[in-house]
């Protein structure tokens, strides 16, 4: 196992990490992930072999604020602990920071086991398209 830290990946894999979850529709492509990466504060990549098995990535001032997001482990190297080794790491590259936030529809419990908890008062979460 490889774990690299803001270095792109093979975008093609990367791509296909994120088509395996149904993330990315099909006008989504290597220059949309290129450009998206290079605005990403942390970023992290696990291969096995030379294959990408798991990405997640970070956005933060790391000061007072830090989300989460498109953390993906692929279908065949889940519950190996990778997702929560990413989360981990991605956290640790901003100690200081006040708050980590993100959204899930269906990895509360996996977040949970990791220490986060749902917001008592949740405000309405506004997105545009
Ligand atoms: C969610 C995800 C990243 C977890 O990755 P993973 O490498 O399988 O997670 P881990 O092996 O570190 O699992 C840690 C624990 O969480 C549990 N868990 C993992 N995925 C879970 C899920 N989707 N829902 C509930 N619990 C989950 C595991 O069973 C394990 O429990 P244990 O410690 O009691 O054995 C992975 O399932 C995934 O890529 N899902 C699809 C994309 C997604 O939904 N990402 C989150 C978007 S916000």
């Amino acid at each position: 196992m490889r774990v690299e830290f803001n270095n792109a990946p093979d975008l093609n894999q990367l791509l296909e990490l994120y088509r395996a979850v149904g993330w990315l529709n099909s006008r989504d492509n290597i220059s949309f992930l290129e450009d998206m990466l290079s605005h990403t504060n942390e970023f992290i990549c696990i291969y096995m072999e030379d294959t990408l098995v798991a990405f997640g990535r970070m956005l933060t001032d790391y000061r007072m604020s830090a989300f989460l997001d498109d953390i993906v482990v692929h279908p065949g190297f889940r519950d190996m602990g990778l997702g929560s080794m990413m989360i981990n790491k991605l956290i640790s590259k901003a100690p200081g920071v006040k708050k980590v936030k993100l959204t899930t529809f269906n990895a509360e419990t996996f977040y949970r086991k990791l220490g986060f908890s749902k917001v008592s008062s949740v405000p309405l979460e506004l997105a545009k398209n």
